[in-house]
């Protein structure tokens, strides 16, 4: 694997590839796990070369503990990308050589960012869509990679490179669970080893309302799933949000599509994940 550390030297070694091949890219912020490596190899499997970025975005954090405490396990994270023959890193020497050539720009994201981590991360998605934003403009993939665990993230980039008629194919890749049903998450090597076990009420309850909703009201299942996640957890919101729009709703209706979306906190550690709904 080829590692870069500046975007001029990532460029031009991707100019020189990059003529009738196409690129994927995966942008992380590193302490890899199985997700990661899954979106490595849907991006192994659709083009002829795979950029991976690792690089802890400041400008997206709005907790400055959450930033400071964010894992960081480069030696294994590479480790891990050579074991699926990702073809390039680019792992930036600073925050300097991914911002340099910043334009500043805004786009209208509506609801999108207005609710869930939007509304309980204030500039979390201004953050995430600047980084992106110039990560696809350093990488200029045909494909560029993205868990849906962050699922609003994912919409907010898909809407964002929609907007500003960007050429890249946005891929959502599925969220990949430990056995135990607890998404990947950079965030669980944080967790001690009862945290983890306390965290299995999350995907718990999402797969009991996956299982549970009819079409109807659903305030009363919302309000019993919180109850269930408050013996073990500090739930920040569980929303039931229409898929496409992110819109949070309290009815479900036939042939529409919906998401269950849950944020819990656990000895301090914020973890994130959401199920399909089927009515
Ligand atoms: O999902 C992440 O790891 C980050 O938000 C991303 C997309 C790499 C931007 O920093």
């Amino acid at each position: 694997m080829k590692v870069f550390s500046t975007q001029d030297e990532l460029k031009s070694f991707l100019q020189r590839f990059s003529t009738n091949k196409s690129v994927g890219f995966v942008p992380t912020m590193g302490a890899l796990h199985a997700g990661h490596l899954s979106l490595i190899r849907a991006s192994k499997a659709d083009t002829d070369l795979t950029v991976c970025s690792i690089f802890v975005n400041p400008t997206q954090f709005n907790e400055s503990a959450d930033f400071e405490n964010y894992p960081i396990t480069i030696d294994a994270d590479i480790e891990l990308l050579e074991s699926v023959s990702c073809d390039v890193l680019y792992l930036p020497n600073s925050p300097e050589d991914v911002y340099k050539n910043e334009v500043p720009f805004s786009i209208e994201t509506g609801v999108l960012s207005e609710v869930m981590e939007g509304k309980n991360r204030l500039g979390h998605f201004d953050g995430v869509m600047r980084v992106v934003k110039l990560l696809l403009e350093i990488v200029e993939p045909d494909k560029a990679y993205f868990g849906l665990k962050d699922f609003q993230q994912y919409a907010i980039i898909k809407n964002m490179v929609d907007k500003l008629g960007m050429k890249v194919d946005v891929v959502g890749c599925p969220i990949i669970r430990e056995e135990s049903g607890l998404a990947m998450s950079s965030r669980n090597a944080l967790l001690s080893n009862t945290d983890k076990k306390k965290a299995l009420i999350i995907y718990q309850t999402l797969k009991e309302l996956q299982n549970s909703v009819e079409v109807g009201e659903v305030s009363d299942l919302i309000n019993k799933g919180l109850e269930q996640l408050k013996q073990y957890t500090e739930p920040e919101y569980l929303t039931i949000a229409e898929s496409d729009t992110l819109q949070p709703v309290s009815r479900l209706e036939q042939e529409k599509k919906y998401r269950a979306f849950i944020v819990a906190r656990i000895g301090g550690v914020r973890l994130i994940d959401n199920i399909e709904i089927f009515v």
